[in-house]
């Protein structure tokens, strides 16, 4: 089996077109977290995770973007407490009663997912 970024390149290469790519999962793990992620999430954090979800113009403070730098560069554990007990003063609701462990992981898996897929808002930095 070959490792999982290869798997997620050939993914990407083998469909190229966003909506097509999300119902191609490279991993059981992922199709857990996209329907984690689409029922519970994407509401307020928008299907491709930037904070556009129809809730979100009604909250205060709106919802982030998950595929922003900022949140890239919190570890695995920083989210997942997040994720567990919310977010104190934020719509951001705790699911650790709510959701299983595996389930709260698999829906940071698909966010970290996003990630890869969204496009920047800034171009690409000069060939060397
Ligand atoms: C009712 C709206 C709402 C729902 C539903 C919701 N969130 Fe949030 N979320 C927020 C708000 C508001 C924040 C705080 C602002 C921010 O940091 O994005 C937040 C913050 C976060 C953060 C922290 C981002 C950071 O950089 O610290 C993570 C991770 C997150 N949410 C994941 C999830 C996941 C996973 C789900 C589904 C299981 C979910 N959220 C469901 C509103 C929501």
């Amino acid at each position: 089996m070959a490792p999982f970024s290869d798997r997620l390149f050939l993914a990407l290469v083998l469909v190229g077109s966003g909506s097509a790519l999300l119902m191609a999962q490279p991993s059981d793990v992922l199709d857990r977290g996209q329907i984690i992620y689409r029922e519970h999430c994407m509401e307020c954090h928008g299907e491709t995770g930037k904070g556009d979800g129809p809730k979100a113009p009604f909250l205060s403070p709106r919802p982030g973007n998950l595929v922003s730098a900022a949140t890239s560069a919190k570890t695995d554990t920083e989210l997942l407490r997040t994720i567990a007990h919310g977010k104190p003063r934020t719509a951001m609701p705790a699911w650790q009663d709510r959701l299983a462990v595996e389930d709260q992981q698999a829906a940071l898996h698909y966010i970290r997912f996003l990630v890869r897929f969204s496009r920047s808002s800034t171009p690409p930095p000069p060939a060397p």
